[in-house]
């Protein structure tokens, strides 16, 4: 979910209609506001459905100057108006949103709230129904909102905007675990779950720990700590030219960010490496890591994917042993750790709350970490002990694509320095700066065969139900995220198979015509896998070649740029990316927003 808030600016409605429109990639199946014009005019909107939607339902006539905003991804209770934010007290006086999970709430209502009838299905209901219960009971607003917090459970994660129609140009924020943020405006402020959302009104943000509430007012931000001394702490700025969050002229941002993808590669040349071949990246950081024995990659999603293959990039290029782990799993199912582990977490967006989960652990167990993620002060990176950026510009369509890449480029950066650092002797034939430029090239070449990849989209996808990637080694970590692209914003089930264990028993699912896309650009593998192709082949199914210049054969229908193996990730990608684009256009479908899903979930 994606939650914002103003106070003082006479323009609200704009301000967060507007900021929930950046936030819509964290949640689209609901929203709401609530304006207060502090006059004794107030109103509420919600709508189940997309901002547009909400924005419909806004008639000229809701206007304020204080407001909260909320854009829903479900957890507890349908997508429908009820269930969407704000929900509000049934004495109409406190108006809250929430993005989080309330782990204890069916207690706290039984417990408390036996008397009151609630209207939504939400643990954010609970919260507001109490702030207002022990208001009636004689406490001050700030004194029922900090009790309220003090009943919440361990496992909660909440940022919560409350707003007290008494007193409407308090906004009172608090937030455990999910990402919130305040915005340092002239005569007004705002609050918001990422700066992208607030851009077009200010560049400063001040950043929150959790605990702490505040106090917000149109000139004033009190930061209380948990034992409720006031807390000084200085804005940071954000540089994002809001403009780069905009899709300009494309149709959707999914294509925008294929097409960024040589860009983010010659971005991540100019940040980190220099003139004259070497790599600025921290010492300290390079310490820490050469003296650890074991590295631990822990991601979700794609992120999880660009980390299977940077597993093969620090065990092949400099030797050092590397286990990817899905960060959910490995939260509550660690694995037996090694004597020095080093952690790496992928994170586009570095808010991811699976994520999140197993670096509070390493930082209670006291192991070093360094986040990769594209957003500067986000929670993981905060929270780590080093940070490395992707700067590859606003990833916004729910699919990752330039993230991914930025990613798996970064980690060949982080690599070499290390390889250097260690001084590996073989390191000195990876000259990364030159095959990242081969990766921005070959990415270009492909980006521009589109019309190619849109047929082949249609003459194969455009109808299936069922869809296969196949490949072997490297080859194997890059069809689970072709297959993932495919499938998230397609609906149409695919795996992407390691190819030798198809014959094993996923073979059985081969009917005619059954597509089935073969990535090879290994070459130690590249006929066990042909051969694997040919297999399903002879069931009937409908194969796509998508292989290396020095592997392919004649009748390949899709031939890779040249770049080193290591890499192969960079280029083969692109067309998957492209196919799972073409995929969802062809079907009908919002790429942008596929259905059921959000691109940072805060929630376990
Ligand atoms: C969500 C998104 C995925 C993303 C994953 C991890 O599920 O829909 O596209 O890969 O989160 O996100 P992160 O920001 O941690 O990379």
């Amino acid at each position: 979910c994606g939650i914002v808030g103003v106070t003082g600016n006479p323009n609200a409605v704009e301000i967060l209609l507007n900021g929930l429109e950046q936030l819509e990639y964290r949640g689209y199946d609901s929203a709401g506001i609530y304006v207060n014009d502090q006059k004794g005019d107030d109103y509420l909107v919600k709508e189940k459905g997309r901002i547009a939607d909400l924005r419909a339902e806004v008639s000229a006539d809701v206007h304020g100057s204080t407001g909260i905003g909320h854009t829903r991804w479900a957890t507890h209770g349908v997508p429908s108006k009820e269930n969407a934010h704000p929900h509000v007290s049934n004495d109409k006086r406190f108006y809250l949103v929430h993005n989080g999970v309330i782990g204890n709430f069916t207690e706290l209502k039984e417990t408390y709230l036996q008397d009151v009838t609630l209207v939504s299905e939400t643990d954010t209901e609970v919260i507001v129904q109490l702030v207002a219960k022990f208001a009636r009971e004689g406490l001050s607003t700030k004194e029922a909102f900090k009790k309220v917090l003090g009943l919440v459970d361990e496992s909660s994660s909440y940022a919560f905007l409350l707003l007290d129609r008494e007193d409407p140009d308090t906004l009172y924020v608090a937030k455990n675990k999910s990402p919130l943020l305040i915005g340092v405006g002239d005569g007004f402020n705002v609050v918001c779950s990422d700066a992208l959302a607030m851009l077009k009104e200010t560049h400063d943000f001040i950043e929150l720990v959790d605990g702490e509430i505040v106090i917000l007012k149109p000139t004033s931000i009190t930061i209380e700590d948990p034992a409720g001394q006031v807390v000084d702490r200085k804005p940071f700025h954000v540089d994002t030219d809001p403009a780069q969050a905009q899709k300009g002229a494309y149709p959707f941002y999914m294509l925008k960010e294929i097409d960024e993808q040589p860009g983010v590669m010659r971005n991540l040349i100019k940040e980190y490496i220099a003139e004259d071949g070497s790599i600025k990246i921290d010492t300290d950081l390079l310490k820490a890591m050469a003296d650890s024995d074991r590295i631990y990659i822990v991601a979700a999603g794609t992120s999880y994917h660009a980390g299977l293959v940077g597993k093969e990039l620090f065990e092949k290029l400099i030797q050092v042993p590397t286990e990817v782990h899905v960060a959910s799993e490995f939260a509550y199912n660690p694995p037996l750790l090694s004597a020095k582990p080093f952690f790496i977490f992928l994170s586009q967006s570095g808010e991811t709350a699976d994520s999140r989960q197993v670096l509070t652990q390493v930082n209670q167990a006291g192991y070093p970490s360094l986040t990769i993620t594209n957003v500067m002060n986000s929670t993981l990176s905060r929270e780590a002990t080093y940070t490395l950026l992707l700067y590859a510009g606003p990833e916004i369509a729910v699919a990752s694509t330039k993230a991914y890449t930025g990613q798996i480029a970064l980690e060949a950066i982080l690599a070499k320095a290390l390889g250097v650092y260690k001084q590996i002797a073989t390191i000195k034939d990876f000259d990364v700066a030159a095959e990242l430029t081969k990766a921005a090239n070959g990415m270009q070449e492909l980006v521009d065969e589109k019309g190619k990849i849109e047929k082949i989209a249609a003459d194969m996808l455009k109808d299936t139900r069922n869809a296969f990637y196949i490949g072997r080694t490297m080859d194997y970590a890059i069809v689970q995220e072709a297959a993932l692209k495919l499938k998230e914003v397609s609906y149409i089930q695919t795996e992407g198979f390691a190819s030798g264990e198809l014959k094993h028993g996923t073979i059985a699912l081969i009917q005619e015509n059954t597509p089935v896309v073969a990535i090879i650009t290994d070459k130690k593998t590249a006929n066990h896998t042909r051969s694997n192709a040919q297999e399903v082949k002879a069931r009937g199914a409908n194969v796509l070649y998508i292989v290396s210049r020095d592997l392919a054969t004649p009748t390949d229908q899709i031939v890779l740029p040249e770049i080193t193996p290591l890499l192969s990730a960079l280029v083969a990608i692109v067309p998957t990316q492209l196919l799972a684009y073409y995929a969802s256009i062809q079907r009908g479908y919002d790429v942008d927003k596929p259905r059921n899903l959000a691109k940072s979930v805060t929630v376990e």
